[in-house]
Formats: C-alpha cells, structure tokens, sequence
C-alpha cells in the first residue's frame, strides 16, 4: 500500500480506537436525516439494476447497510479493521474488505456505482486527483459516483474523540473544487445539494453530497 506521508497508518489506528463509540454515536441509523436517506434513495434508483455497488471508506456500514436495503448488490471496504470487525457485526449478511480506496484490488470498470460516505476527508487535498482517478478506473462507463463532505475552507483537527488517546486531521472542502477535480479525473457531474449545518446532530458545518457519472464517451 502506497503511503508514504503516513496519512492511511494514522487513519486506520484513529478508527480502529474510536469504532465503537462512532458506531454507538450513529446507532440511529440516520433516522433523524431524512435528506441523507432520500439522497441515497435517489441514488439507488440511478444505479438500478445497472450492478455491483462499493461503499469505499465504509466505516461501520450504516450507508452499506442501507443501500443492500434498497435493494443494490452492495459491499463494504474499509482501512480500519476495527471499523470492519462493527460493520460485519451489524450486516452479517454482507461482504466488507480491508484495504485502501486510493488502490483498489477491483479490476478496471468493474462496478456500477462507487459511494465514498465522508471518506475523502482524510485524503490530503494533493491526493484527491489520485483517489478520483482511482474511482473513474474501477467504475464501468455511466457508473455513478456518491460523495458526501462537510464543506469549508479550513483542515479540521480531531483531538482526542470519546477520550481516545489519538488526534487526526480531516478536510472540510468547497463543492466547486471537488467538482473540478471530478471532471477533470473524467467525470460528468449529476447533482449537488448543500445542507445547512443541524446544530441538533452536531453538525459544525454544511453538508455536500454530490454525484457524477463516468462519462461513457469522451464528449459525454
Ligand atoms: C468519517 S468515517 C465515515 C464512515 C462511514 N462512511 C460513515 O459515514 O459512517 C471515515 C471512514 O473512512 C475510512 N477511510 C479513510 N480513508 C480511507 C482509505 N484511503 N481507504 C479506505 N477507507 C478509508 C476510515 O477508516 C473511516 O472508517
């Protein structure tokens, strides 16, 4: 695994200490998200029966878990095998692997749709062409891509979450620049919405969730 300023290392041993009380802290379900719910369920129907679905970044797979409950053939990959260990308890049912999303092991244009559920934050901005590149390579031509990011200007530092004796930075970003990168990795952009920050769950900034399809043709 490629990673030489040490950024997955740290991710990974950040989410195997504190998967439980994130897992705990999102136990709801989303219930109390009802746009975050139709997103996905808007979602699901653009992928349709158009096949296989990759939660990459999956966490406890609250989002896999629902997607498979759409209907979509969907599985989970994860840096943190104590994220994994929570998200194969909670869907017994479904597939998860370990690894990173900046180098898959999934063969060139193998999936339907690619879902990265506040993953991407933890990609340092000078990485995030090679992690788009890397979701326009195993995206079959018109698969569909999901990303959901806080938006902001300024990298965030997480220090110490439940008491955990581990600190990690993550990046709030500006939808217009993702959306740049996004079509110049190759992609066609299909929506963007923007929620305000819900100070009741904890939301300290505004919520993007863009997606954008693998244009099947140079001039798509
Ligand atoms: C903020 S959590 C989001 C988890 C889940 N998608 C959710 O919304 O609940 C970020 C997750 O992305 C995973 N992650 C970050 N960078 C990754 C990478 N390069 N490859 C695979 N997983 C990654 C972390 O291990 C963590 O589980």
């Amino acid at each position: 695994m490629t990673d030489t300023a040490g950024f997955l290392a740290t991710t990974r041993t950040f989410y195997d200490a504190i998967a439980d009380d994130y897992a705990d802290h999102f136990q709801d379900g989303y219930t109390r998200r009802p746009l975050e719910r139709a997103l996905l369920t808007a979602y699901a129907e653009l992928v349709g029966d158009k096949g296989t679905v990759a939660d990459l970044g999956c966490g406890p797979g609250w989002v896999t878990g629902y997607l498979a409950g759409l209907g979509l053939p969907v599985f989970g990959v994860d840096l943190s095998e104590g994220m994994l260990a929570v998200a194969r308890r909670e869907n017994p049912e479904l597939r998860f692997e370990q690894g990173s999303m900046l180098e898959l092991d999934i063969p060139d244009g193998e999936l339907a749709g690619v879902v990265s559920w506040y993953s991407s934050i933890h990609t340092p901005m000078d990485r995030l062409p090679d992690l788009f590149a890397e979701f326009h390579r195993v995206l079959a031509p018109g698969g569909h891509l999901l990303l959901a990011f806080q938006v902001g200007d300024e990298p965030r530092h997480l220090d110490r979450p439940w008491g955990h004796p581990v600190t990690l930075d993550f990046e709030r970003r500006r939808p217009d620049r993702v959306v740049e990168l996004l079509v110049s990795a190759g992609f066609a952009l299909h929506s963007q919405a923007v929620r305000e920050p819900d100070e009741s769950l904890g939301d300290t900034a505004p919520q993007a969730f863009l997606t954008a399809h693998k244009a099947s043709r140079a001039a798509d």
